[in-house]
């Protein structure tokens, strides 16, 4: 029996939803999902109300996911004009610049007059509704600005996280043929610069870019970039004597919000859709609901715009909800290992929200960054991204949050748009390790391999029965790839790729990805996409690449490398390899392992045997199962011997 966590009396006595309340409205939702998302879509203003409100199929042969379908309303109305009247002088974002004496606040007025005038301005760069538009940007209010100067025109942004290479960048902007790209000159974390515009510059070299036609660049540092004219516009130049009135284009709900790249088990990454009403919806309800969120919080998540969670829960969540979030440029560790907390002693921080990987980098630093901090603001913590090791999770309760705040370990995916599967703060009751239970309107079940619905206490894939407003509805110019990755494994539901544990009260333990799927600091590698970077390389013949255990990050990529005949190993070539993935995806694809391989276990029709590789990766060569349907057994015999002596 893991050990209970009751909600506190104090914080039940607060909060907008206690257990009685989650259980009845939970039942409500399920019983009638078309009655509850009626009412629950009340809470955004709408230019014209829906009255159609759910038509999904999952079926196979016909999958398709409407919601409120012939409703109308503006995004950025929601996130900012609505709030005008009442809460004009509110102040909408806390910026938190790399440096801790760089901090910026700004009214809900002031970004609404900002988003206008940037909006004016892409229009006049003939940007338009359905128009893509590529985002690589640092985490400055700007990167909000954009994403909301899109929604108001209707144009769809495709963010891509600034940690990824020019050829990242290329692939995705020729994906969705994006008509521009805003950047900025550089960034800055954690005292260190990243080159965007340069690597905006580099990218559009590649093939496939030719639709950009305008490179907005925002100054950030200052630091001397090559503007290539006509191309290139500075951002202050473009929104200077632009008006700050512009008409939000009345958009449908099914009309697509935006684009967000997410590497898959196969292939190149998938552009994940989400639309505009069942998105905003969905984002801002459990946004108040998960975080309990009161007028007078100031919510922090620390996930960067490049992600998700940036998406739904630093900008369109919190803005719809009229709340204050902060946006923080930096990292946990500079200049200090108390950056967080001084961050939310600054700010009065009361909602804090973070990945399970930077609590377990701060709690390796010890409890005195932590306790010389006051902390007394925070009422609740969050975190996301990974499962949390119950260690890490009682170190977050007892030492960040002096055993006052709830933790909501809130589980979900980039396809799902936001929480699926959460504590609620003030009705559940806690259990280290575990998401706990379904959010309103959520279904999970557990199968098993053949699809079998699982009862009770039990351990199989996790899927979803129905769908939610916030779900995603296609993968971007490939319905068919949608199909295949979500609907095919167990027809009639939507796969998440997880494995899952329910436990005798009916709680959900999060095992982790059932598929070629690494999750390394709360971000997702496909094991492909580094397996065809590395053959990519002129000097390896064959890769296999699986993810390991990892004390910070959580999972490592471990890489397998078979060199082509004549090549020898060596640790230069190691390190050139390890460089060599960096540069083509990413740092964050970078191999934690590289382990030089003769050969690699095949089976006699040719197809490499990952659940061998992934036991001698995690040094457990006695749990390696069956081999007899190996072609050559003695290649496992090797590499467990390779890899005990390293
Ligand atoms: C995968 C989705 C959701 C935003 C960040 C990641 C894993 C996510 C949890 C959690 C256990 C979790 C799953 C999921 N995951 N949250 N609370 N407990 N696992 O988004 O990049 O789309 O990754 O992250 O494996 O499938 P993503």
């Amino acid at each position: 029996m893991s050990e209970l966590y009751p909600v506190p009396p104090d914080f039940a006595a607060d909060a907008g939803i206690d257990k009685a309340q989650y259980e009845a409205r939970y039942a409500d939702s399920v019983h009638d999902p078309e009655a509850f998302w009626a009412d629950v879509a009340q809470r955004l203003d709408w230019i014209t109300p829906p009255t159609r409100i759910k038509d999904v199929s999952y079926a196979r042969d016909d999958v398709h996911i409407r919601w409120y379908e012939d409703g109308v309303l503006n995004v950025a109305a929601n996130c900012l004009d609505r709030h005008l009247a009442e809460r004009g002088d509110k102040t909408a974002i806390i910026f938190e610049g790399d440096e801790p004496d760089d901090t910026r606040h700004i009214t809900y007025r002031e970004l609404h007059g900002e988003v206008c005038r940037f909006a004016n301005a892409l229009r006049h760069l003939g940007v338009g509704k359905g128009d893509r538009v590529a985002l690589y940007m640092p985490m400055v209010p700007e990167a909000a600005v954009a994403m909301l100067a899109c929604a108001r025109i209707g144009a769809i942004h495709s963010v891509v996280f600034g940690g990824f290479s020019p050829d990242s960048l290329a692939g995705r902007i020729a994906d969705s043929t994006c008509k521009v790209v805003i950047t900025a000159d550089e960034g800055v974390r954690g005292g260190k610069k990243i080159p965007l515009k340069a690597n905006v510059d580099a990218a559009l070299e590649r093939d496939g870019t030719r639709s950009v036609e305008t490179v907005v660049v925002v100054q950030r540092t200052g630091a001397g970039v090559h503007m290539q004219s006509p191309r290139d516009r500075w951002y202050h130049s473009l929104i200077e004597g632009q008006s700050e009135d512009c008409a939000p284009e009345p958009m449908n709900a099914e009309d697509p919000l935006f684009i967000l790249y997410t590497s898959g088990s196969t292939g190149k990454p998938k552009g994940v859709l989400h639309t505009t009403g069942g998105y905003l919806v969905y984002v801002s309800y459990t946004h108040a609901c998960v975080f309990d969120l009161k007028e007078e919080d100031v919510y922090w998540c620390s996930a960067d715009v490049g992600w998700i969670t940036g998406h739904s829960y630093v900008v369109y969540g919190p803005l719809a909800n009229g709340a204050t979030t902060v946006m923080f440029e930096g990292v946990p560790s500079y200049p200090d290992a108390s950056r967080f907390w001084n961050v939310v002693d600054k700010h009065k921080v009361t909602l804090f929200y973070t990945a399970p990987t930077a609590i377990r980098a701060l709690m390796r630093e010890g409890d005195a960054p932590v306790t010389r901090t006051s902390r007394r603001s925070l009422r609740v913590l969050g975190t996301v991204g990974e499962p949390i090791n119950p260690e890490a999770w009682e170190w977050y309760h007892r030492v960040v949050g002096d055993e006052r705040c709830p933790i909501v370990d809130t589980w979900w995916q980039t396809e799902t748009g936001g929480i699926l599967i959460t504590p609620l703060p003030g009705a559940t009751d806690l259990k280290p390790g575990s998401a706990t239970k379904p959010f309103f309107g959520i279904q999970p079940a557990v199968v098993d391999a053949d699809g079998k619905p699982l009862e009770g206490a039990c351990s199989g894939n996790l899927v979803i029965t129905d769908s939610w407003p916030g779900q995603m509805r296609t993968i971007y110019g490939d319905h068919q790839r949608f199909v295949d990755t979500y609907f095919s494994t167990y027809p009639g539901n939507y796969f998440t790729g997880d494995g899952v544990r329910r436990d005798e009260d009916g709680y959900y333990w999060i095992t982790g990805r059932v598929d070629d799927v690494i999750n390394v600091s709360g971000h997702r590698i496909g094991t492909a996409e580094v397996e065809s970077a590395l053959v990519a390389h002129a000097q390896v013949a064959e890769a296999a690449v699986v993810g390991c255990p990892h004390d910070i990050k959580g999972q490592g990529i471990y890489a397998y490398v078979t060199l082509i005949s004549g090549v020898e190993p060596s640790d230069a070539l190691r390190d050139e390899l390890i460089g060599w993935v960096r540069e083509q995806i990413g740092p964050i694809a970078k191999p934690d392992f590289l382990q030089w391989a003769n050969a690699l276990p095949k089976t006699r029709s040719g197809k490499i045997m990952r659940r061998i590789l992934r036991k001698i990766a995690e040094n457990q060569p006695e749990a390696l199962g069956d081999t007899s349907t190996l072609a050559d057994p003695s290649v496992v015999e090797v590499l467990v011997q390779e890899r005990l002596s390293q």
